[in-house]
Order: C-alpha cells, then sequence, then structure tokens
C-alpha cells in the first residue's frame, strides 16, 4: 500500500487524497535513466535496484548511467535488467559510481547530455543525489522539458521537505559506534575530545550522533550563526566533574571545525588534555542499517509511481512515515531548521 501526499511551499503536508496498491499504469513514459550524483551515500544500490525493479515491473525500459551527469555528457549509459541489480541492496556506495561534474554545468555540456538521452530514446530521469544533485537536475529538466523525478541521497540530511535522507541513518551509526570507541580511550585518558563529523553546512549528523553517542555537546552552524558557542560552553565549565568529554563539532566555516576549536581551548586551559578525531570519509562507507534499506526501496518504487502520475521536477520525501513529493524548489530552498527539541534533548541528557 502506498500513501502519498504533497507539501506546500511551507512544508505543510496537504491532506492525503489517495491510498492505493502500487500497479502498472498508462504512462507516457516508457523509458527512464537513472544515475547517482555527488558524494555517495549508504543505501544508493537499495535505491537504484527498487527504481529498476519498479520502472521494468511497470513495463518501462530502464538505463543505468555511470558517473553521474559526467556519464550523462560523456554517454556512459547501458541498458538495466532485474538481474542487473541483484544482490546490491546491501551495499555501500553506489554501483552506478559517482561524479561531481564541472561540464554538466555548462550549457554545451547539458546540451550534449540531453542528445545522449534522445540517443537511447530515455524519455525521462531519476535522479539520486544530495542538494547539488537536485539543483542540476531541476535546471536539465527546465531547459529540455525531461520530466525528472529526485531522491534524496545524501548523509547531510540538509533537505527540505523529508524527515531523513537516503544514507543518513547509517552514517548516523557509524560515528555513533566511533564516538563509542573514542569514549572508552577519553575516559582511560580523562581527555577531551573534539570530533568533527560531514553535514556541510547541516549540523542534524552532529546533533543526532552527539544525542545518540552520549557526547557532552555538539557544536553546529546553525547554532554558531548567532553565538559562540564554544565560549558558551567554556564559560558552564563544560568539563565539569566528568573525567571525560566528548564534543562534536559539524565540519563547517560557520563553527570553525574541531582543529580550530581545540586550539583555542588548549591555549585557554593549557592543562587540559586535548585531543581531536575528523572522521572524514569514514562516514560514507559501509553496508547500509535496514532502515536506509527500507527507505531507498520505498523512495525507489514511489520515484516511478511519481512519473506514472505525472508528476516532475519533485524529490521523493518522506514524512511522518509517509512519502510525499517535495517540489524541487522547496527541496533546495535553503538550510535546514534545526529542532529546537533536539538540541534540548542533547542539553538536559549531558548535564
Ligand atoms: O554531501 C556529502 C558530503 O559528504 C558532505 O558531508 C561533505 O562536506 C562533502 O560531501 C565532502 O565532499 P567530497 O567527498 O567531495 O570531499
Amino acid at each position: 500500500m502506498i500513501f502519498c501526499c504533497i507539501v506546500d511551499e511551507n512544508n505543510v503536508p496537504l491532506p492525503l487524497t489517495f491510498t492505493r496498491i502500487f500497479k502498472h499504469m498508462e504512462s507516457n513514459i516508457k523509458s527512464i535513466g537513472i544515475l547517482t550524483s555527488g558524494g555517495d551515500s549508504p543505501g544508493m544500490n537499495a535505491a537504484i535496484r527498487a527504481v529498476t525493479r519498479a520502472a521494468i515491473f511497470s513495463g518501462m525500459r530502464v538505463y543505468g548511467i555511470y558517473r553521474g551527469f559526467r556519464g550523462l555528457v560523456f554517454n556512459e549509459i547501458e541498458e538495466f535488467q532485474t538481474n542487473s541489480v541483484s544482490n546490491i541492496i546491501k551495499q555501500g556506495g553506489t554501483i552506478l559510481k559517482t561524479a561531481r561534474s564541472e561540464e554538466f554545468k555548462t550549457v554545451e555540456g547539458r546540451k550534449r547530455a540531453y542528445e545522449n538521452l534522445k540517443k537511447h530514446n530515455i524519455d525521462a530521469l531519476v535522479v539520486i543525489g544530495g542538494d547539488g544533485s537536485l539543483t542540476g537536475a531541476g535546471i536539465f529538466a527546465n531547459e529540455f522539458n525531461i520530466p525528472v523525478v529526485g531522491l534524496p541521497g545524501t548523509i547531510d540530511n540538509d533537505l527540505n521537505g523529508t524527515d531523513t535522507t537516503i544514507g543518513y541513518d547509517t552514517a548516523l551509526n557509524t560515528i555513533m559506534e566511533s564516538m563509542d570507541r573514542l569514549r572508552d580511550t577519553a575516559t582511560s585518558h580523562e581527555r577531551l575530545f573534539f570530533v568533527e563529523v560531514m553535514g556541510r553546512n547541516c549540523g542534524y549528523l552532529a546533533l543526532n550522533s552527539a544525542i545518540a553517542s552520549g557526547a557532552e555537546a555538539a557544536i553546529i552552524p546553525e547554532i554558531s550563526i548567532e553565538k559562540d558557542q564554544l565560549a558558551e560552553l567554556i564559560d558552564q565549565g563544560f568539563r565539569k566533574s566528568k573525567n571525560s568529554s566528548m564534543v562534536l563539532v559539524a565540519e563547517s566555516e560557520v563553527t570553525g571545525g574541531a582543529m580550530k576549536l581545540a586550539e583555542r581551548v588548549k591555549r585557554q586551559y593549557p592543562s587540559y588534555d586535548v585531543r581531536v578525531t575528523i572522521l572524514g570519509h569514514l562516514q560514507r562507507g559501509g553496508s547500509p542499517t535496514a532502515e536506509d534499506r527500507i527507505l531507498a526501496s520505498r523512495m525507489g518504487i514511489a520515484a516511478i509511481q511519481a512519473f506514472q502520475e505525472n508528476q516532475r521536477n519533485v524529490m521523493i520525501g518522506i514524512r511522518e512515515n509517509e512519502i510525499v513529493y517535495v517540489p524541487f524548489k522547496r527541496a533546495i530552498k535553503k538550510e535546514r531548521e534545526i529542532s529546537d527539541e533536539l538540541l534540548e534533548v542533547l542539553r538536559i541528557s549531558s548535564i
């Protein structure tokens, strides 16, 4: 059973209008292309599998496009069958490879991409990626009148109109496991650790992994814009009586990153035993969690359903466990607002 709704400009879901079983419906779209773009995220393969199988189930042809938009520009396109996506649900990364394409940023590049689509008689595109990828997809769709549906594939969870993104849960769990290990050594040495995590300009990964790992604080861009979070933590005596402290830092120019924050603390408190860990790209790898596999499967099937309902230029999102269609413009509008409730949970639980 698929439940679906559309969110309006203010992110408010419009009332549910239908409930139905997925079935083959007549559509003008006979053939789709699928690509992954931008940073890889765990669960992208599960999404590729679901899109492929749902398209074939609906009588469409499916083409895998390698290396994101670059592959579209350079015609790295291959027809997929159901067994092209066998046994990939458990694999991290993306079998289609990914890239950040400079060529696609030019009109000439996009024109070549369009010509390659026509060469293969591809009527529509499914793009799996983050905000940059969906921005590019939206421009391409408008320029050449190509129906495009996006799936939010990013560990950053920084897209609007969806509660979560494909890969976010796995990355969160990876960070939590790393934090648990770091806590052992921090406690043994009675150290203060600054641990830097990804997220681009979004603090969700840092905030939620701080809660999940029992960290003392999270320094995130959304709050750092307004105030000097580190100064506030120092004023509050953030080491308190604890013999180890862990501070999650979201990578960003706004937070300054873990290195700079640690240097500031060392200058002010030379006696503190401070260490820095930057988790880096290990956060993007690994087998996806059950949650990400299920999310990717639901979203992948919803993408084909969206085409059958003549939707275009929408991202598949999930809100309150229901699939929603989010117009690209809304999805990529601006940074997501951070939840006050989550900030409060961390503040109270870390006293
Ligand atoms: O968007 C995903 C992401 O991992 C961000 O969190 C990070 O800032 C960026 O990609 C890193 O990009 P790259 O893999 O190109 O270094």
